[in-house]
């Protein structure tokens, strides 16, 4: 492994990654990505230049695609449409991007024997009731209940057809919800913080009591490298928080860290089809691979995202107006 192609490389959890892998590895990159509303330039400056390379594109543009994989050993897939609220609000490009786009990559694959490690979600699993015991593990059916869930699981479905129909070196890594710094302020945790520095109410969803095991991307990105260093071909791994916390805990949280009363938030309408609970039990990539979160300390983390946020208002402050406009129509 020497040059690897990150799609969506200028997204959250890509940022967090390439950070990451310049960091700790010798490797180069080249990131692919289309800079929707969700990608951001800007968050890849001051990187080492002459170890990155960026190319704006579209991961479902064939031939582009199909040129680049002439130049690397590893892809590895973040590129997608990502929000559940816009895909309820338009799912076309959900469709677009997450099924062909993911079809386009893996034909380059195939046809340039690239090992492709394909980055998904643990909502692919659907809900869990808040009092099951069980959590999601490999094993785990495939239930999506969103427009964003249904075309990660149809993307994760394509990667197993091309591994197993072609023999495309392929592994899946299906992860809980994200945090940290360079998260879009339309995700929860950033829209509430930034609420707060606004000198606005968080907002709530529901009577918010829907539980999300919460992960720092940092730790995310260790999760996928070590994947690509030691996974075993053809596998599925979870990537599994440090814990399952329902949503009014973590505003109250924030308020509390932020200096205001826990109580200072508002319920609002609530998401159609709302998945109710996620968990993860990550023991394979544990125990196979060794990893363990850096931030088991979901708090301290929160507090450096929080102080990333305060830091970095001009990262975030023309995208707030753009999400509160589309939450504002929707009574949320
Ligand atoms: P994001 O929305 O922050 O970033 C997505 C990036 O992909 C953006 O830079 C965007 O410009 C780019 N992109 C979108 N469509 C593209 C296209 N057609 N061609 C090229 N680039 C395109 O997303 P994120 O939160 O960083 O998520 C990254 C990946 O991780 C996704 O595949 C997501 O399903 C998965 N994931 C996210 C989380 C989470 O909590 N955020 C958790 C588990 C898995
Ligand atoms: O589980 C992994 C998934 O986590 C990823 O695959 C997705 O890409 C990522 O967006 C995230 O999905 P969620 O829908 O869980 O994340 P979101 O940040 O949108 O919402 C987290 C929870 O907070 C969810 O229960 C909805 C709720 N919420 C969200 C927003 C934006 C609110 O209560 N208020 C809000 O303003």
């Amino acid at each position: 492994m020497k040059r690897v192609l990150v799609t969506g490389g200028a997204g959250f959890i890509g940022v967090n990654f390439i950070r990451h892998v310049l960091a700790h590895t010798g490797l180069d990159v080249v990131v692919l990505d289309k800079l929707t509303y969700a990608g951001n330039l800007s968050s890849l400056a001051r990187l080492p230049a002459h170890r990155l390379r960026f190319v704006h594109g579209d991961i479902a543009d064939a031939e582009l695609v199909d040129t680049l994989f002439s130049d690397i050993d590893t892809v590895v897939h973040f590129a997608a449409e990502s929000h559940n609220d816009n895909g309820l609000d338009k799912p076309r490009p959900f469709v677009d991007t997450n099924i062909v786009g993911t079809f386009t990559l893996l034909e380059a694959a195939r046809n340039h024997d690239v090992r492709f490690h394909h980055v998904s979600t643990d909502e692919v699993f659907g809900e869990l009731n808040l009092d099951d015991p069980t959590r999601f593990t490999e094993e785990s059916a495939l239930d999506p209940s969103s427009p964003y869930s249904a075309t990660k699981a149809g993307s994760d479905l394509l990667v197993k057809a091309w591994a197993r129909s072609f023999g495309v070196r392929a592994t899946v890594s299906n992860c809980s919800n994200n945090y940290g710094p360079y998260q879009h302020v339309e995700k929860f945790i950033p829209r509430q913080i930034t609420n707060v520095l606004r000198g606005k109410r968080p907002r709530v969803f529901g009577t918010g009591v829907n539980v999300r095991d919460w992960l720092h991307a940092e730790d995310h990105a260790s999760a996928v490298l070590a994947i690509l260093r030691e996974g075993q071909i053809g596998r599925r791994y979870l990537v599994g928080g440090v814990g399952e916390v329902d949503n009014r805990t973590v505003v109250e949280l924030i308020l509390r860290l932020m200096g205001e009363r826990p109580d200072a938030y508002d319920l609002v309408a609530d998401r159609p089809g709302h998945d109710l609970r996620y968990a993860i039990d990550s023991s394979r990539l544990r125990t196979e691979l060794g990893w363990s979160p850096r931030y088991s300390d979901f708090e301290a983390g929160l507090a450096s995202t929080i102080r990333w946020y305060r830091e970095h208002e001009s990262w975030w402050g023309d995208a707030k107006e753009r999400v509160e406009a589309f939450y504002a129509e929707r009574g949320q």
